[in-house]
């Protein structure tokens, strides 16, 4: 999809190297806030190139799997292996280094810096020669090469979301966790990036969805996991999902 020159160390892997088996694999994780578990023994894992959903009624603790799984909440018992390696001792930001990268509602973007900015700093964690160059990227967005020398603070919220996610291909990611990505967003944006991030995915990019929108999460992804009360309740392909219109109504906001 971007074009780049030949890249001269595997995409995104400093400390590891990448195997056939599972990129993410979460087992048995126990995770929460002060006296509350909110995750109550969650197991679930996405391979190289898979696009995966995580869906589930708001409160459920989609979020929270989130922030466990990316350094942001400590693990209480259970793991969450990278390529197999325990990532217990990580730092989010050497997760990043590796190969994971994330992109919440409310963040992604620094409001303070242009667009052009925004992009040139997105590979920063990396190895030089890891990330897309800001011209490579803003070729696939053009709408952001228009307003490069803007604000990101000025950008509407659907732009936003695009430099975020603009961002978060730059740095070449082999795994891309987007949490509540459409929320807020206008039906023709969604479309939009959907069909960037499918680019993406098709290229090689594994992809984990969180959303409580069920039917666009279940539109794109292979495989989807349903949890409800901290816990994964169900697992199996998005299309038997699709098919499934009691375990939709009952686990999920349709
Ligand atoms: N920082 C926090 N401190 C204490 N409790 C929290 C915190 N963040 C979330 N919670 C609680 O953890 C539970 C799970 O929240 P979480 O945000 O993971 O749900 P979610 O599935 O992502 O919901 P939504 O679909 O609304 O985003 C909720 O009961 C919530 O109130
Ligand atoms: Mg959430």
């Amino acid at each position: 999809m971007i074009e780049h020159g030949t890249p001269d160390v595997t995409p995104a892997t400093v400390d590891v190297r990448p195997d056939n088996g599972s990129l993410l694999k979460v087992t048995a994780v126990r995770a929460g806030y002060g006296d509350s578990t909110v995750l109550e023994g969650v197991s679930c894992h996405v391979s190289a190139g898979e696009f995966v959903a995580l869906i589930g009624r708001n409160g459920v603790g989609k979020s929270t799997l989130m922030k466990a799984v990316t350094g942001r909440l400590p693990v209480r018992s259970g793991a969450v292996t990278w390529k197999g390696v325990n990532l217990e001792r990580w730092s989010s930001h050497r997760r990043v280094r590796n190969g994971m990268r994330w992109v919440d509602e409310d963040r992604g973007v620094f409001p303070n810096l242009t667009v052009g900015e925004n992009l040139a700093v997105a590979g920063k964690p990396l190895p030089r020669s890891l990330a897309y160059s800001v011209d490579a990227i803003m070729d696939n967005f053009p709408k952001l090469r228009e307003k490069s020398a803007q604000r990101a603070a000025s950008l509407s919220g659907g732009e936003q979301r695009m430099l975020a996610l603009a961002r978060a291909i730059a740095a070449r990611p082999e795994l891309l966790m987007l949490d509540e990505f459409s929320e807020g967003l206008q039906p023709s944006i969604v479309q939009e990036l959907i069909a960037t991030l499918r680019e993406a995915n098709r290229d090689g990019l594994g992809v984990l969805m969180v959303e409580q929108n069920v039917r666009l999460a279940v539109k794109y992804a292979e495989r989807a996991y349903v949890m409800d009360k901290g816990q994964i309740v169900h697992e199996g392909t998005a299309q038997a999902l699709r098919e499934d219109e009691a375990l939709l109504q009952r686990y999920l906001v349709v």
